[in-house]
């Protein structure tokens, strides 16, 4: 394992992807952590990474020498990169002046840090001081215009840093310099897979469980799809799943989820319709909190139902572990580590509590939501399952801007069923984090069409392009596949006679509209 000590920016998740794109497997943790404990995993490597913009500033977290010990190599990136020179006896200018986004780096040495590469690199930077002298015995392999020495390495102590971003998209080059970190100065082996985890998590799985009966919830979302194909490989018939639908989905998810989920899996599944359970219930409500509370509280009312009932048809039986896809995102997030039981409630599937009396099987808190989709190719489930964008669990509810009705559901998925057919036939699927269509139900317009006045409504289409969730930006999808979207819209749903884009950021704007 690759430790990456988390600085406080939001670096750290993406050091630890890039990680395991190289095949190593790493683990994000503390900054707090005391080193001792650190030392005490055995990591493969430590990585420090960036942070607080300067090492002189208020608070800004000091690094233990005790990591330079030897046992462990240490890379360290941008502040990581400052900390480090100044545990080991280098120096650190307290400058003020700033660079920021992409820069030159000239290469002065390759070493084995940058061996291979272009003489200058185009790099992302975000720092204000400056590493002006690298410890003894270091070699310096980079500057740039505000950083004197922007890399250094020690390959006898296995040591070394880059005041750079070597994990952001806008670095070149920056993969093979981790690469090289991890492989040829740490001597890293690149074994790791998914592969390995599917095998490894089933192992698991069987000595959780035993003999003893297992249920999950499928949302219809790439997680618990996974989650469940993974414990049903394991487990067999003693998982059942339940598929509480209550009619906020999208056209064509209920019939995925019953048809082609079952057929690629073989799960035992029960299927509870609670469509006008959930309508009757949001009846006239407007109000967006309202409505993910009834949405919640009913989802966990048609759960437990559901679960009596398996009691019942196994002869009392019970269940005693309920599966859940939960993600490494969730637990870093939440401030857990390995083995930590602080679950954020909220990303449970269904937004399930935990005080339903269950042990949680969670086989995917490990993986990021990329590895999790390797994970269900592998499973062979279908890239419809496997690619689909992340959908909140109170479905159209919250899209749907105004009270929630059949028939504006009706409007609303027909709207958002030509929207996906369009960015799939331009083969933009994969561009896009998610593209929410809203209905603003409670708002006309006029319009003309044939001869005639209408008065219909708009519906806002929001495809957003995002890493996280935590930030996005609007999509800038090609004016054609705009316009054919707008034009079928308009053509095929009667009541809906204007489309728009909505071009908000997030923050200061949120992905859906409620
Ligand atoms: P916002 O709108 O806050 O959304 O930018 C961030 C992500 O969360 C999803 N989302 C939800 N998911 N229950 C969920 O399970 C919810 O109540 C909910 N609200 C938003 C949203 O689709 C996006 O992916």
């Amino acid at each position: 394992t690759v430790l990456v000590v988390d600085f406080g920016a939001q670096y750290a998740q993406l050091i630890a992807r890039r990680v395991r794109e190289a095949k190593v497997y790493s683990e994000i943790v503390p900054h707090t952590m005391p080193v001792e404990e650190m030392l005490a995993r055995k990591p493969a490597a430590i990585i420090l990474s960036g942070g607080p913009s300067s090492v002189y500033a208020d608070g800004a977290p000091q690094l233990d020498a005790a990591m330079f010990d030897g046992s462990v190599p240490v890379f360290g990136i941008c502040y990581g990169f400052q900390a480090m020179a100044q545990a080991l006896g280098g120096s650190v200018a307290h400058t003020g002046q700033r660079e920021y986004g992409r820069t030159a780096v000239s290469v002065l040495e390759p070493g084995a840090l940058l061996a291979g590469l272009p003489e200058v690199l185009t790099s992302w930077m975000s720092h204000g001081d400056e590493v002006v002298a690298a410890p003894e015995g270091f070699a310096v392999n980079a500057t740039s215009p505000r950083a004197t020495v922007a890399a250094f390495e020690n390959t006898e102590r296995r040591l070394a840093g880059v005041q750079w971003h070597p994990e952001v998209m806008h670095t070149e080059h920056g993969q093979a310099i981790l690469e090289h970190f991890l492989v040829n100065i740490a001597g890293c082996r690149q074994t790791w897979t998914s592969v390995n985890i599917v095998e490894e998590q089933i192992k698991v799985i069987r000595e959780q469980v035993g003999d003893k009966r297992v249920i999950c919830g499928l949302s219809g979302g790439v997680d618990s799809a996974v989650a469940a194909a993974l414990v049903q490989r394991a487990i067999g018939d003693q998982l059942t799943c339940v598929f509480v639908d209550h009619g906020l989905l999208r056209q064509g998810e209920a019939e995925q989820v019953e048809r082609d989920f079952v057929e690629a899996t073989g799960v035992d599944l029960k299927v509870v319709d609670a469509q006008e359970r959930f309508l009757g219930f949001l009846d006239g409500v407007t109000d967006p909190e309202q409505k993910r509370k009834i949405i919640g509280r009913e989802f966990i009312r048609v759960f437990e139902a559901a679960e009596r009932e398996i009691v019942e048809e196994s002869e009392g039986t019970p269940v005693e572990f309920l599966v859940q896809g939960t993600l490494y995102p969730d637990v870093v997030e939440s401030g857990g580590g390995e083995g930590a039981a602080n679950i954020k409630s909220h990303h449970n599937v269904g937004g399930l509590p935990e005080d339903l009396q269950f042990t949680l099987i969670e086989p995917l808190r490990s993986l990021f939501k990329d590895e999790v989709r390797l994970v269900g190719e592998q499973l062979g489930l279908p890239p419809e399952i496997v690619w689909r964008h992340p959908f909140p669990g109170p479905g159209l509810a919250i899209r749907i801007i105004g009270a929630v009705d059949a028939e504006r559901l009706d409007i609303l998925r027909e709207a958002d069923a030509i929207a996906r057919a369009e960015v799939t036939a331009a083969g933009l699927d994969r561009d896009i984090w998610q593209f929410p269509v809203v209905l603003l139900a409670d708002v006309r317009s006029v319009g003309v069409q044939g001869d005639g006045r209408t008065y219909g409504h708009p519906v806002v289409l929001r495809p957003v392009s995002s890493e996280d969730a935590m930030t996005a930006d609007w999509s800038r999808l090609p004016y054609d596949v705009l316009e054919r979207i707008s034009t079928r819209i308009t053509n095929e749903v009667e009541e809906v006679n204007r489309v728009v884009l909505d071009i908000t950021s997030k923050p200061p704007g949120t992905i859906e509209w409620e």
